[in-house]
């Protein structure tokens, strides 16, 4: 492989998101060949680990959570070896000096152009602490051959994200750090893209002019469970709406790019959130709508309500639903409204982008003949099924005059052999490649926030009076129907098959 050796360093070692996803995908990227020849694993915890245990612990890992399933023997084999674990206390000198004699003892034995990728997969209070012990050790190499990875949250606030940024910016430049937001990894977000900009057929009609109104909806069915602690200070707005559904917004509303170049990309894309039209006080109320679950049952099964889950404040005012309607500022979007939802608990799990057309000028099919009238769509899913349907009118079979709408479908099974890679494996690729075009820039992060402070702002300072306010396994609450159907539509939904 062509790439350059490359020492990961991951805070958080043994931590879940490490489990889950580092270590799975680090693993597949090897298998299937993408893995630098050199490269060195690092995994570092304030518990005390032998290299060998924590190989264990990762092999136990990945049996469990790799898309792929269990290991091959012969491949872990070869690829533990490149696993190690260091003990790191954020306050001891010594553990550092440790770590920093470890990441020499590779880069001497890997030769120049050994880069070195710091991964922060800890709790955000310590993003600080790190950076400042990377700085304070000397670890920050240049722009060629140190790059430092941040997990969300990234931020609390505003405030807060500025001032990381500021703290970030003070130790490393703009090129090596990448701000990660997992929805941008998946192949399917990537696929809006090249849908958009390698297609001649759509672009024409992407604008004000043929476009009625955009939703963007990712519900899950999961409630928070055991991260409840970290839930109860974030909600649906934080979690998801400031990061990944805007992130889809973004591409969604982007112009079109002059080149295949990350800060091309970033630039079309941060131009997005700067055209948002900012809410004004009393207006958040008729655009944004939150709610919280009840217990309810899902599958059978009972499921506590939001305010009944480990760590979750008794009176909780925390959302676990969010809805917005967002205007875009600009010529292509003006007066076309965005409606995001996201929320747990909810139906089904699915993410999909909506893109519904305006009408035809003049109806010349009458009302029984056109039995189901529908508007054109354009549905971008984005999972579980991975697809995309337009869905048009067609006269059906028979002797009767009579229309209905029908799905032009492309989907991925059937389409494609291979599996998506996971978001975490085209993530971690990237950034041993040294490509940010799928990482958050700065200043994407704080246009971001910008957008969602009024609205936590007026959250936080009025208690909900109705909360919980949707019961598990529903859409979410009434207000979001509302909000919806006040300009005259409704949510779309994918039918789910078994
Ligand atoms: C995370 C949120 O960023 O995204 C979680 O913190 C959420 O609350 C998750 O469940 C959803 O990701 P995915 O990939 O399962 O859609």
């Amino acid at each position: 492989s062509k790439l350059n050796p490359t020492i990961f360093v991951i805070f958080g070692g043994t931590g879940d998101l490490n489990k889950r996803k580092l270590a799975p995908a680090l693993y597949n990227l090897y298998t299937e060949g993408y893995m630098p020849s050199k490269f060195a694993i690092i995994g570092t915890g304030r518990t005390a680990f032998t290299d060998e245990k924590y190989q264990k612990e990762l092999l136990h890992s990945v049996n469990e959570f790799s898309r792929n399933g269990k290991v091959k023997k012969d491949k872990w084999d070869v690829f533990s070896q490149s696993i190690h674990y260091c003990t790191i206390d954020i306050k001891s000198q010594q553990t550092f000096e440790n770590l920093k004699g470890e990441i020499e003892k590779y880069q001497a034995d890997f030769g120049e152009n050994t880069q070195v990728i710091f991964y922060l997969a800890v709790a955000p209070n310590l993003f600080p602490l790190i950076a400042q012990c990377l700085h304070q050790y000397k670890l920050t190499g240049n722009e060629e051959n140190c790059r430092i990875v941040i997990e969300k949250p990234f931020g609390h606030d505003l405030e807060s994200a500025k001032e990381l940024n500021l703290l970030l910016s003070g130790i490393f430049t703009e090129k090596q750090i990448y701000r990660i937001d997992h929805y941008l990894g998946k192949e399917t977000v990537q696929n809006m893209m090249a849908f958009r900009f390698a297609n001649s057929l759509f672009e024409p009609l992407w604008n004000r002019t043929y476009i009625e109104h955009i939703q963007i909806s990712v519900t899950e069915q999961l409630g928070v469970g055991d991260r409840g602690g970290y839930y109860e200070g974030a909600g649906a707005l934080r979690d998801m709406i400031q990061n990944h559904l805007l992130q889809l917004l973004c591409l969604v509303g982007m112009e079109a790019p002059i080149s295949f170049n990350a800060d091309e990309i970033r630039d079309r894309k941060v131009e997005v959130l700067r055209a948002v039209r900012p809410f004004k006080p009393e207006e958040i109320s008729s655009h944004a709508v939150r709610g919280q679950y009840s217990k309810g049952w899902v599958e059978g099964k009972e499921v506590p309500g939001y305010r009944s889950e480990n760590g979750v404040d008794a009176h909780s005012n925390t959302e676990t639903f969010a809805a917005v309607k967002f205007f875009i500022d600009n010529w292509r979007w003006q007066g076309i409204p965005f409606y995001l939802r996201t929320g747990k608990r909810m139906n089904q799990t699915s993410s999909i982008i909506t893109i519904q057309f305006k009408d035809v000028p003049h109806h010349i099919f009458s009302n029984n003949v056109a039995e189901t009238w529908q508007q054109n769509r354009l549905i971008i899913s984005i999972q579980p099924e991975a697809s995309i349907r337009l869905q048009v009118q067609s006269k059906r079979p028979g002797l009767d005059m009579v229309l209905n709408p029908v799905d032009m479908v492309f989907n991925y099974k059937g389409t494609y052999e291979n599996d998506s890679p996971e978001a975490y494996e085209t993530l971690l690729l990237d950034a041993i490649l040294g490509d940010q075009t799928l990482f958050m820039r700065g200043d994407q992060v704080e246009a971001a926030w910008e957008l969602v402070m009024p609205i936590i702002h007026t959250w936080e300072n009025k208690k909900s009076l109705s909360f919980p306010n949707y019961a598990a396994d529903s859409w979410g609450p009434e207000e979001a129907e509302a909000l919806i159907a006040r300009d005259g539509y409704h949510w779309f939904t994918l039918p789910i098959k078994d």
